[in-house]
């Protein structure tokens, strides 16, 4: 077993994976461009299937023009403390394999680019900073913002930024500001057969 940040894994894992999770207060300070690219870089090195890398990042960082654009295309409770952050990304997925008019899809798109965003989170915390990931993004519109053609999905948000007290963060979310915790391993893991829960 692994302790570290109020989580304990069943058998000895890194720490690294109790160590990241998902906060909602962030500084709010400017991140070097560098520092954001060194991130996506690592999410980069996913592996995908026939090494397709289908995963495009869409990304605006703090203090720039496009920030206040990047910050309307989530939902308004992501909004409230996503706005806080140092980087947002929008991950978008190729569904298709050679050319779109080929009409060859791909079946592992967002499984791959799924990958790409563990490892985003990953090199995050590595680079000293935390990664949240968003399904409450406003999907059609940053379709249309970005005129993203047919065959690509937009997947979901990330917020990336530096960790700050939670004392900043409305009382909803400032109760919630905990590592969660996991199931029993037992409970998703099955040797030789499948149990549906
Ligand atoms: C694809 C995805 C979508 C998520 N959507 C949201 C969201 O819209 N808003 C939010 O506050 N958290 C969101 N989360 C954060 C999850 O709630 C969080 O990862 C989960 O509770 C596990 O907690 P941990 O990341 O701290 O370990 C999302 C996470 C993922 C991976």
């Amino acid at each position: 077993m692994t302790k570290s940040n109020n989580r304990e894994s069943q058998y000895p894992i890194n720490p690294l994976f109790l160590e990241r999770w998902s906060p909602r207060a962030f500084t709010g300070e400017v991140i070097d461009e560098s520092d954001l690219l060194t991130i996506l870089d690592a999410a980069h090195w996913a592996p995908s299937s026939a090494n397709q890398q289908p995963w495009r990042f869409i990304y605006a960082l703090k203090g720039s023009e496009d920030w206040d654009k990047f910050v309307g295309l989530l939902v308004e409770s992501n909004q409230e403390w996503a706005k806080n952050a140092s980087a947002l990304i929008y991950l978008v997925s190729r569904g298709f394999s050679g050319d779109f008019s080929e009409g060859r899809t791909s079946y592992t798109h967002s499984f791959d680019a799924g990958t790409a965003w563990g490892y985003l989170a990953l090199q995050a915390l590595l680079s000293g900073f935390y990664a949240h990931g968003m399904g409450g993004i406003k999907h059609e519109e940053i379709q249309k913002t970005f005129s993203i053609p047919e065959g690509y999905r937009v997947e979901a948000g990330v917020a990336v930024g530096r960790l700050a007290d939670k004392s900043m963060l409305s009382e909803r979310y400032r109760e919630r500001e905990v590592p969660s915790q996991r199931r029993p391993l037992s409970e998703v893991a099955f040797r030789g057969k499948f149990i549906a829960n």
